[in-house]
């Protein structure tokens, strides 16, 4: 009897899954599983057999119409998805793709300088985004009636508290708590309370580099930041000094590249000039020495500050920084 069931399980399992039509189905429904199907006579016989023969095959009978009931239904379900029978249900649509997450672009950018930065000997520093008016303003030579200050709009926090205008004060931290040799960057957000526009946000992320050490020169500068552009823009790269003013530096100086999106001949982003104006820099202001408790006869060094945005804008090609703020996903998922 055995034997007899595993034959029919052979048989319609073969004729299930070679089916091709509702109808041919339903008549193997009828055969297999039916009222006067063979399987149904022998469930009904089990009550003349004897007890230990009973069991076994009463076992294999019941196992026997659930696989072939479970095989129908998987028929079913192949023919209503192969065929046009269930409209709606259209297998040959591509999938879904999930989405898939990724580094903002500032980030990215941000991360290719840190690792130019620390292939050169920088190490990482950081420092808070609340400050107060010592580390921000009067350790810089910024003192409270200083012309500088209308350039940094602040937004004051309370008291002398407020949010850094640029990085520069992380230099000061990290000299007043170590000793020369120095040689850090500290990335990081800064805020400034400026009406935003294509080229202007209330908060924007700078990096600033600073180098102290004996006998630091100018030439060191104007070194590491020409092999720092070199490697972030090619051998080739163009690089311009001209003169700049910083109360924290002296001298001081303003770096151009040639403009990264039309190669010098002039567009939007560098506004018809061919050059982009990446880089503030100097050497270190005596001044700065005496506020953090250096002799300034015994240690010199270097500065620089840079925005990460536009570096970062230049290589996208996004020419409006509130998109960088935004986080609007149809603009991140295309860059
Ligand atoms: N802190 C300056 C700014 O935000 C940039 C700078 C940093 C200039 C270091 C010189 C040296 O404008």
């Amino acid at each position: 009897m055995l034997k007899r069931l595993e034959e029919l399980r052979a048989e319609a399992t073969d004729l299930l899954g070679s089916a091709s039509s509702e109808t041919e189905l339903e008549e193997l429904r009828v055969r297999f599983l039916g009222r006067k199907s063979e399987l149904n006579q022998v469930s009904r016989g089990l009550g003349g057999m004897e007890p230990s023969e009973r069991k076994a095959v009463g076992q294999a009978v019941n196992a026997l119409k659930k696989e072939l009931g479970a095989l129908l239904e998987e028929a079913r379900e192949r023919l209503a998805g192969g065929g046009d029978a269930k409209p709606g249900l259209d297998l040959t649509l591509p999938g879904r793709r999930p989405w898939v997450g990724r580094r903002h672009p500032v980030m990215r950018t941000l991360a290719r300088l840190e690792e130019i930065f620390t292939l050169l000997g920088f190490e990482v520093a950081l420092g808070p985004h609340i400050e107060d008016d010592f580390h921000n303003f009067e350790a810089l030579n910024i003192p409270a009636d200083h012309p500088a200050r209308d350039m940094h709009d602040t937004f004051y926090v309370e008291g002398d508290r407020l949010l850094r205008t640029h990085t520069s004060p992380v230099q000061i931290r990290t000299m007043r708590s170590r000793k020369p040799p120095i040689r850090i960057i500290a990335p990081g957000r800064v805020f400034r309370n400026e009406t935003p526009d294509a080229s202007h946000s209330a908060e924007f992320m700078q990096l600033e580099g600073l180098y102290v050490d004996r006998n630091v020169r100018f030439g060191e500068l104007k070194g590491v930041l020409t092999r720092f552009l070199r490697e972030l823009y090619g051998p080739d790269v163009a690089v311009r000094l001209r003169p700049g003013f910083f109360p924290f530096t002296e001298p001081s100086a303003e770096i151009d590249v040639e403009c990264r999106v039309c190669h010098g001949r002039g567009c939007s982003v560098c506004k018809q000039t061919g050059w982009v104006e990446l880089l503030g820099a100097g050497m270190v202001d005596p001044r700065v020495f005496q506020a953090v408790g250096y002799d300034p006869d015994e240690i010199s060094g270097y500065a620089f500050g840079l925005g990460v945005d536009r570096i970062c804008m230049m290589e996208t090609g996004i020419d409006d920084i509130r998109l960088l703020m935004e986080n609007d996903l149809r603009l991140l998922r295309q860059v």
